[in-house]
């Protein structure tokens, strides 16, 4: 087993003893992360328990969300809808919160509006499997309503969360509630969309809901112009 100071020195050199906590803990993630991506892309052949550890920061939290008892909508939910997706994915979708199917078959994005942002991916060349799908809340407001500040501001450590772990390139928050609260601004989405952000290391891009999009489907134009900067950023990436 190496010594703390070696693989210290190893990794980062004498400036980590100046880095703060957060950054540390990122970092370390990071190498983290990258280790085990590097061993499973190599197929080295590693005990079971390393290959299943790829996903492993992801299983954990997963397995949080679907105990989260933090707010009362974990009274009214059938199941949460923690994501889907590839978890090594350049590209993230953020929508606001699961809806009625989502809620019964604990997937994001499986109804009408799924059904629609489904062919907005495959718009760009790309298919739901490439692409990683999450929500702001990971459980059915009644109703459909509007999700409450209070709502948000418990779960979207969540989401935070996996974020950091998945590390995406591109994030695209789909309609208001999810651009707002990753770029904690009161601006409408009608002024946010279409513009790349510098969001955590990655870029974030604002575009509508597609439910909004069944209803006022001229504006489908204006999505489809901020798929384009995606695919353009994407093939970068
Ligand atoms: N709308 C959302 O914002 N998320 C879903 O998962 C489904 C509908």
């Amino acid at each position: 087993m190496r010594k703390w100071k070696e693989v210290q020195e190893m990794l980062w050199g004498k400036w980590v003893m100046s880095m703060d906590k957060q950054s540390l803990q990122e970092e370390l993630l990071d190498v983290v992360k990258l280790t085990k991506q590097y061993l499973c892309e190599q197929g080295i052949k590693v005990e079971n328990s390393v290959q299943a550890e790829c996903a492993g920061g992801l299983l954990d939290l997963k397995e949080k969300v679907n105990n989260c008892q933090k707010c009362p909508l974990a009274k009214t939910r059938t199941n949460p809808v923690f994501g889907a997706g590839d978890e090594h994915a350049k590209l993230m979708f953020v929508g606001e919160a699961p809806g009625k199917d989502e809620d019964l078959q604990g997937e994001p994005f499986v109804g009408k509006a799924g059904k629609l942002l489904t062919k907005i991916i495959n718009s760009i060349g790309l298919k739901r499997t490439d692409v990683y799908i999450a929500n702001i809340l990971k459980c059915r407001p009644p109703g459909n309503r509007n999700p409450e500040p209070s709502e948000i501001a418990m779960c979207q450590g969540y989401l935070l969360e996996q974020i950091s772990i998945m590390k995406p390139k591109i994030i695209c928050t789909l309609g208001k509630f999810a651009t707002q609260t990753l770029l904690n601004s009161q601006q409408p989405i009608s002024q946010l969309r279409g513009r790349f952000f510098e969001y955590r290391n990655t870029k974030l891009i604002p575009t509508f809901h597609p439910a909004y999009l069944l209803y006022s489907p001229g504006e489908k134009r204006l999505v489809w112009q901020d798929m384009k900067k995606i695919k353009t950023e994407y093939e970068k990436a």
